[in-house]
């Protein structure tokens, strides 16, 4: 089976969906106009908890119950972030809808703004999409000219403005509490939790942060009802997600998988094509660079949060990355270390000091400088992976740390042993 299931994806054969009525000529706001006349805002939040909808931003978390800790009756403004960082290396999904499929993504915003009683929604997208940035804006003109952005929406009586808010290239911003004070001007430092965002966020106010790929499943969610999308995928993982798969494939891309429907490797072989040259697969990282790897005899796992977990990883931000069997693993957790040391904030020790460390040791044993107990040493490091303000330390963590436990091997062969030191013949003196 290689048959995508799209539901969040538009149709293979539908080419130009950036203006509003190529959007609405495929069905689009039908569900931003149920939802604004038929139904409360309560109504909407249940739908969602009915739905089972977890998070696509990679921690996987209930969108529904996210959305019901947002204090009823808030005197203060509540905000929504659509969080368009899309910063994790290997992934490649949320640029997709954003370019192909604009206004299902302003429609999701707009539904989740009326849920939890937002009247300004912020998109933070990357700096780096540049026309991204500007397909959006279009659209969001575009919505405004039709009543679908502003005041008195469709004539509901609920008004609504969107802003699209360009980052700088920092990965560090799509944490969402970086991602919030970036928004707010300052250095994108993240925050300690609690308070979480959803009681103190943008400038102190109740927020919600979603991923755009949570987003734009919002629409399809009200409009067929949360009991309909539960018929898709497993009772812990439903509905379908976005897979960006690259690396060593011959079809790299992004497709829309039903969860549960298929194992890893089925994955790789049917939409990947299977690997170039006929060359084995040697590793498989599921769920972008935060996450363990996967060796080759792990990959008969079913694709859902639940399976991938039991096998030490997790789905993450969707990003499956397969290496054949000429990869030297030491030689891509350093890039991997590289990267995580790179995109520290440097606000926490552990992180700091231990990102760099990685890549001190890495890069030892990469060389052939490397010291029979460096292996341990990483290991030791990474017991400190949640003593951090962010969890940016743990995804640093998680690939280091299994990269060198499932090829230890591998690293093991490139520690030269250690060479007898020369014997010291006189007296240290320090002047
Ligand atoms: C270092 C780091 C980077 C992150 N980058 C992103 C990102 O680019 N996009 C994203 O949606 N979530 C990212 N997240 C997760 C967000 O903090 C947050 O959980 C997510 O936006 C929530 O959306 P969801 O509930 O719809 O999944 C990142 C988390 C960490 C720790
Ligand atoms: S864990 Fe790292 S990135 Fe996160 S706040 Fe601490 S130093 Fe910054």
């Amino acid at each position: 089976m290689s048959n995508e299931t799209r539901i969040v994806l538009p149709p293979p054969a539908s080419s130009d969906l950036l203006t509003v009525h190529a959007y609405q000529e495929i069905g689009g706001y039908k569900a931003l106009a149920k939802a604004l006349k038929t139904l409360t805002p309560g109504q909407v939040v249940e739908e969602l908890r009915k739905s089972d909808l977890r998070g696509r931003g990679g921690a996987g978390f209930p969108t529904g119950m996210k959305w019901s800790f947002i204090p009823k009756g808030s005197p203060q403004p509540v905000y929504l972030c659509c969080n368009a960082d899309e910063s994790e290396p290997g992934t490649c999904k949320d640029r997709i809808i954003i370019e192909q499929d604009p206004h299902k993504l302003l429609e999701g915003i707009l539904i989740a703004c009326y849920a939890i009683g937002s009247h300004q929604a912020f998109i933070y997208i990357r700096g780096e999409f540049h026309r991204g940035a500007q397909i959006l804006q279009m659209a969001i003109e575009d919505a405004r000219r039709h009543g679908l952005i502003g005041p008195n929406i469709l004539e509901s009586g609920f008004d609504c403005e969107i802003d699209v808010y360009r980052g700088a290239g920092a990965y560090i911003c799509g944490e969402e509490t970086g991602l919030l004070t970036s928004l707010e001007g300052q250095r994108g430092y993240p925050r300690n939790k609690p308070p979480f965002p959803a009681i103190a966020g943008l400038y102190g106010c109740p927020t919600i942060i979603n991923n755009v790929e949570t987003l734009a499943t919002i629409p399809v969610i009200i409009e067929k009802g949360g009991e309909w999308y539960t018929r898709f995928g497993t009772e812990k993982s439903r509905g379908t997600r976005l897979l960006c798969l690259s690396g060593h494939v011959n079809k790299p891309g992004v497709y829309e998988v039903e969860l549960g429907t298929m194992t890893l490797r089925e994955f790789i072989m049917n939409f990947g094509g299977g690997v170039p040259g006929g060359r084995k697969i040697k590793a498989v990282i599921p769920g972008g660079s935060s996450m363990p790897v996967l060796r080759e005899d792990q990959l008969d796992v079913k694709l859902t949060f639940e399976d991938i977990q039991t096998m030490g990883s997790s789905l993450g931000s969707g990003a499956v990355i397969v290496m054949d069997e000429t990869v030297d693993m030491v030689e891509i957790a350093l890039l991997i270390a590289r990267f995580y040391e790179h995109e520290s904030c440097g606000q926490c020790t552990p992180c700091r000091e231990g990102t760099h460390w990685f890549v001190q040791i890495l890069e030892a044993i990469h060389q052939g400088r490397g010291q029979p107990d460096d292996l341990d040493l990483i290991l030791d490091i990474c017991r400190s992976e949640y003593t951090s303000i962010c969890p940016l330390w743990a995804a640093a963590v998680w690939p280091v740390r299994s990269f060198v436990q499932q090829f230890r091997g591998e690293f093991e062969r490139k520690i030269r042993k250690p060479e007898p030191r020369p014997e010291r013949t006189e007296a240290l003196t320090v002047h």
